[in-house]
């Protein structure tokens, strides 16, 4: 099994002797499905070559922070959002200093301060170097902002000394990766995860349905499962692989896809419903194909059921969460439809226009009863490991207040 698959890392490369070593790690990471884009400082650049880089990650290799050829098309910007995990491997001791000190006068420091995604840092030095007070400081300073340090390991060194700043192996350093993703915060959890649309036939050739690629519910599955809950993902016809390690029921219409979510609710302790439920479903389904006529045509639709309203009604202790794809009044709609469905949370996203239907990124507003969050806009994947955070620190207060 790929276990980050789809997972975007950028590996940064400072100039150090162990720099040989991030040539494997990146074939390691390619090998667990991760997407791989490498930064190095010019001098790291002395100890391996960039082609060699490229090579191994089939991608362009960033070097300089004023870079004509890629700005327009990946700015120093563009990567710090791009990434999902930042690992600087090896860290030299400079390079710590600097990324202490909020440096900005190279890409690699640059893009350490504008970006969002979680960063690791691998030092590799000398023993001397690293046994330094100056170090010492600098990498409680940025130890203390959230940035995780990885290593060194104790042992002998290249330049003949025995003792720590060996950098990790690249299998350890791989780990390390994994564990930013799978946080295990929802293990032992069953969540049941809708996603994509559904499609509501008129005749056996036609149907209603809207725009909804699943790529949020898909996301929000893997999250999920990230989190260490087991995971039933029910989806509408997509054109997206089921995340490995989820059971995905397969449904088409809502009608299918409520009695999915009822046959899989008993012992289930979240619902987090993604999909885009047609609200309207043909009564009468036509037996043969509907012949092009003269005049206009009239479908006569009818409601269906409301897949999430029922399931909150029928275990009230499922953590039911919503979506709402709103094209506006956002927080007003999402609120309404937070009370009217008796949810606990509900996740907003203004849609149209190019927006959240179909593509990469979105941004969502998060209200329950008593808050609100407002995620930036980010990769869906980013996006959803976020909202798993909230739904399950709201999910894990509703069960402490139940008992208190
Ligand atoms: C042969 C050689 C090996 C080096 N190895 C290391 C090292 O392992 N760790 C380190 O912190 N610095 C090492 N340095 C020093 C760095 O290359 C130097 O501080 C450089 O300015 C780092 O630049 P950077 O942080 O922008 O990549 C080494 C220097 C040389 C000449």
């Amino acid at each position: 099994m790929k276990r980050l698959s789809g997972k975007r890392i950028l590996l940064g490369i400072s100039g150090g002797i162990a720099a040989y070593k991030s040539a494997e790690l990146v074939r390691r990471l390619r090998e667990q499905g991760a997407e791989v884009r490498v930064v190095m400082t010019r001098s790291a650049c002395e100890f391996i070559t960039p082609l060699t880089m490229q090579a191994l990650s089939s991608n362009p290799v960033y070097t300089e922070l004023l870079d004509h050829e890629h700005e327009t098309a990946m700015g120093h910007i563009d990567l710090a959002r791009w990434s999902d995990v930042v690992l600087v491997a090896p860290a030299t001791a400079n390079f710590i200093a600097r990324l202490a000190q909020g440096s900005a006068d190279e890409l690699l420091t640059t893009l350490c301060l504008a970006t969002q995604a979680a960063i690791l840092v691998a030092p590799a030095m000398n023993k001397q170097m690293w046994l330094n007070p100056a170090t010492a400081a600098n990498i409680e300073t940025i130890s203390n902002r959230g940035i995780g340090i990885v290593g060194p390991a104790a042992g002998e060194q290249a330049c003949g000394e025995v003792g720590p700043g060996r950098m990790l192996e690249p299998e350890q350093l791989l780990l390390a990766i994994q564990a930013v993703f799978e946080n295990g915060m929802l293990a032992g959890k069953h969540v049941i995860v809708t996603a994509g649309p559904t499609r509501e036939p008129i005749d056996p050739v036609r149907y209603i349905s809207n725009r909804s690629s699943g790529k949020m519910g898909y996301a929000v599955a893997e999250a999920a499962l990230e989190a260490g809950a087991e995971v039933t993902l029910v989806s509408g016809p997509v054109a997206l692989d089921a995340p490995e390690r989820a059971s995905c029921v397969r449904v088409n219409t809502a009608i299918e896809m409520r009695d999915a979510v009822l046959e899989n609710a008993a012992g289930a302790d979240i619902l987090i419903a993604a999909a885009a439920v047609a609200d309207y479903h043909c009564g009468a389904i036509a037996a043969q194909k509907i012949k092009k006529g003269d005049g206009a045509l009239t479908l006569n639709l009818s409601k269906t059921p409301d897949v999430l309203a029922e399931a909150a009604k029928l275990d009230p202790s499922l953590f039911t969460v919503g979506f709402a794809a709103e094209t506006e009044t956002l927080k007003d709609n999402a609120i309404k439809k937070l009370e009217a469905k008796g949810l606990d949370m509900i996740a907003a996203n203004l849609v149209g226009e190019g927006q959240a239907f179909d593509v990469d990124e979105n941004a969502l507003e998060l209200y329950w009863n008593g808050g609100s969050l407002k995620l930036e806009i980010a990769p869906k994947t980013r996006l959803a490991r976020q909202l798993l955070h909230v739904i399950a620190s709201n999910y894990y207060d509703k069960q402490s207040n139940k008992t208190h």
